[in-house]
């Protein structure tokens, strides 16, 4: 389900900030290399987490999936000169694709890249955080949520993506797959969740905005 026309979306685009040339050149190669590009956040969704970034201006990122690095490097464009994102991802092949970028580009000290299953990683990490980007594997959302939570900086952010789909989440609960229970569960949660409050975007295929209370 596409929730804006192609027209409107690419209004927004042309219409927003553009992205850097560093960013440019990865979407391009990761378009040329791998298989499954439409992963990347891209042009408009990175724009926005930049922002949200440097509204934050946080010290501490983390970032459950990192593919090839488009997103780590849009939300390190908000950290604090002392700051650090740190990025988890399980897929070794991949790795030489956002370690190129990330070398490149003017964050280089400040990326942290762990290979590894994300909750085993998570479990290992000893740090409080003030933004958080969850977009892995869609079956562990509520168990990512759950972990980072008690990672939070009070008033800290965590961003979700893909909360709404392709749209999934409006069909009825009989038809869904496993995916589409865990994201409709999550979505339940985290807008009735004491602990946060929460919002989600239209953005793309949907984020969820949530601030730790
Ligand atoms: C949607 S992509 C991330 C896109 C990236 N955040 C961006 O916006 O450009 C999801 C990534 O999560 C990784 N992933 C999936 N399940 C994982 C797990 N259990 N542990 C670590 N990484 C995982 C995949 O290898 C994939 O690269």
């Amino acid at each position: 389900m596409d929730i804006l026309s192609q027209e409107l979306e690419n209004y927004l685009a042309q219409h927003s900030t553009a992205e850097t040339d560093l960013l440019k050149k990865l979407e391009k190669e990761t378009f040329q290399k791998t298989t499954q590009p439409q992963m990347l956040s891209g042009g408009y969704q990175g724009r926005l987490l930049s922002l949200i970034s440097k509204l934050i201006r946080p010290n501490r990122i983390l970032e459950i999936g990192t593919f090839t690095g488009y997103a780590t490097l849009c939300l390190a464009e908000g950290l604090t000169p002392k700051g650090k994102i740190i990025t988890i991802d399980r897929n070794e092949e991949l790795m030489y694709l956002p370690k190129k970028y990330f070398a490149e580009s003017e964050y280089a000290q400040q990326i942290e890249f762990r290979i590894g299953n994300a909750l085993d990683v998570l479990d290992e990490l000893n740090e409080k955080f003030d933004l958080v980007f969850i977009d892995a594997d869609k079956s562990n959302y509520i168990n990512y949520y759950e972990k980072v939570l008690g990672k939070m900086n009070p008033g800290g952010v965590i961003l979700a993506d893909n909360v709404l789909w392709y749209g999934k989440v409006l069909q009825e609960t009989k038809a869904n797959d496993k995916d589409t229970k865990i994201l409709k569960e999550f979505n339940e949660l985290t807008s009735k969740d004491p602990r946060v409050e929460s919002i989600i975007l239209p953005v793309r295929d949907g984020i969820s905005l949530i601030r730790k209370i």
